[in-house]
């Protein structure tokens, strides 16, 4: 590719700032325009369902970078702008606003929104969501005043946000659709460790069940809880719903970009149209370490946004690579970190390693007799040999990993397989 004369990337979260970040990194001398309809500064989500959510972080403090960065790297941040239109042929995005700004290049990092809870009664007073800074400032204030709070979903925003509920004396109960929690990611191991660990802290889940309706809105319009298809009510003053992200990927699907559920790119993250690499939430790639026959996949993470950006930012300063970090997530919930390294969603065989009862274990999932994920609560060690041992497709056995006396470490530190 040649280099192009400017940059314009389309979204200012973690994705969209490494991006831009890593070109001047890279050398690239251009310029770099970053475009986000979210106001202010970019910032860190992950701190939004528990430091910034607990008080122990403000604004500031989740910043990625201070102003005079921007300036000092001549990345002009346009906050605050929403992109209404790519005109492909023209080679410029049309803003809201109705100016256009032309690019060479443009990088999609439009990341990915909240699913609605698509029932009567959730546009109420009282019901929350959780994503970005302005949510959990709202969050916040209403966390001080709840006595009683309902999660909907027990994924990573819902338990987190449990959490710190629980700790703060709120009663929660989690209502969830699938029969676990963190379903979607985890093997059912580490989901009913987590269970338990909730429930010691009083947390309530009622699992297999849907949410019709919300229940209130007479005089204040505030929400007074929920009711379940059973016709079970759980009365609260705060409903949480985290129950998945849509990724936004419609301004590329109106520009006639590849689209399904996210935008469709190659393993160097360019979509079908060369001009134009999508990264983060929002973008769809091959994937190799997910299962065969699943095709594309679309990874929400803090690491997936980074180290696609750093890819593209690589690609477009001349030093072209295909994508292929492994994967790997965290969650704090409580007094528990987990860590998850690779996708192990679908495995035949999982194993233990360490100590369950007391808190500090790791599964070792493997699919067809490979390792392909490793899920650690307070192990730290055993995520980042994992993270090595599926980087280099070190071959692991079952019984190795369960084996408390075989050595790992020695283990993760053999030469790359064939
Ligand atoms: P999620 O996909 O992790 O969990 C959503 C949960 O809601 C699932 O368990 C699903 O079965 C359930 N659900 C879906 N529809 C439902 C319904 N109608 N009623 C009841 N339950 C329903 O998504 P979540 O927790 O909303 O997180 C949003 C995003 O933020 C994701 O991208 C997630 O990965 C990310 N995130 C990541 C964190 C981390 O890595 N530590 C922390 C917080 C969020």
């Amino acid at each position: 590719m040649s280099r192009p004369g400017t940059v314009l990337v389309l979204g200012t979260g973690q994705a969209g700032f490494q991006v831009a970040a890593s070109l001047r990194e890279e050398g690239f001398d251009g310029r770099v325009v970053l475009v986000g309809d979210e106001p202010g500064l970019p910032y860190q989500r992950p701190p939004l369902s528990k430091a910034y959510l607990t008080g122990k972080a403000d604004a500031n403090a989740v910043r990625l970078r201070p102003d005079k960065f921007f300036a000092e790297h001549r990345l002009e941040l346009r906050a605050g702008e929403r992109a209404a239109r790519i005109d492909r042929a023209g080679r410029r995005v049309a803003l809201a606003s109705g100016e256009a700004i032309p690019y060479d290049h443009l990088v999609l990092a439009l990341g990915a929104r909240n699913r609605a809870l698509p029932v009567p009664g959730a546009g109420l007073d009282g019901v929350a969501q959780l994503r970005t800074l302005g949510d959990a400032e709202a969050l916040r204030g209403r966390l001080d005043a709840a006595r009683q709070a309902v999660v909907v979903g027990a994924g990573f925003i819902g338990l987190e946000f449990a959490a710190v509920a629980a700790a703060r004396g709120v009663a929660v109960t989690v209502v969830e659709a699938a029969d676990r929690p963190m379903a979607r990611s985890l093997s059912p191991a580490m989901s009913a460790f987590f269970r338990g660990a909730h429930e010691r802290q009083d947390v309530r889940f009622v699992f297999g069940a849907t949410v019709v309706r919300v229940l209130g809105g007479e005089g204040g319009g505030l929400a007074t809880g929920v009711e379940t298809a059973d016709g079970r009510r759980f009365p609260a003053d705060l409903v949480l719903v985290g129950i998945g992200v849509v990724p936004n990927a419609e301004l590329a699907a109106e520009a006639g970009l590849a689209v399904a559920d996210g935008i469709a790119v190659d393993e160097h993250l360019a979509t079908d149209d060369p001009a134009i690499s999508a990264i983060g939430d929002c973008a769809r790639h091959p994937c190799r370490f997910a299962a065969a026959g699943t095709g594309p996949t679309r990874i929400e993470s803090v690491q997936n946004a980074v180290d696609q950006a750093r890819c593209v930012a690589a690609r477009i300063a001349g030093r072209p690579a295909p994508y292929g970090a492994v994967p790997w997530f965290w969650s704090d919930q409580g007094a528990l970190k987990l860590q998850i390294a690779g996708l192990a969603t679908p495995h035949e065989r999982a194993v233990v390693r360490g100590d369950p009862a007391g808190g500090a274990f790791s599964v070792f999932c493997f699919r067809e007799g490979r390792l392909v994920g490793v899920e650690s609560v307070n192990r730290p060690l055993d995520h980042v040999l994992a993270r090595k041992l599926l980087a280099n497709g070190i071959g692991l056995a079952p019984e190795q990993a369960a084996d408390p006396r075989f050595d790992l470490k020695a283990h993760a530190s053999v030469p790359r397989a064939a």
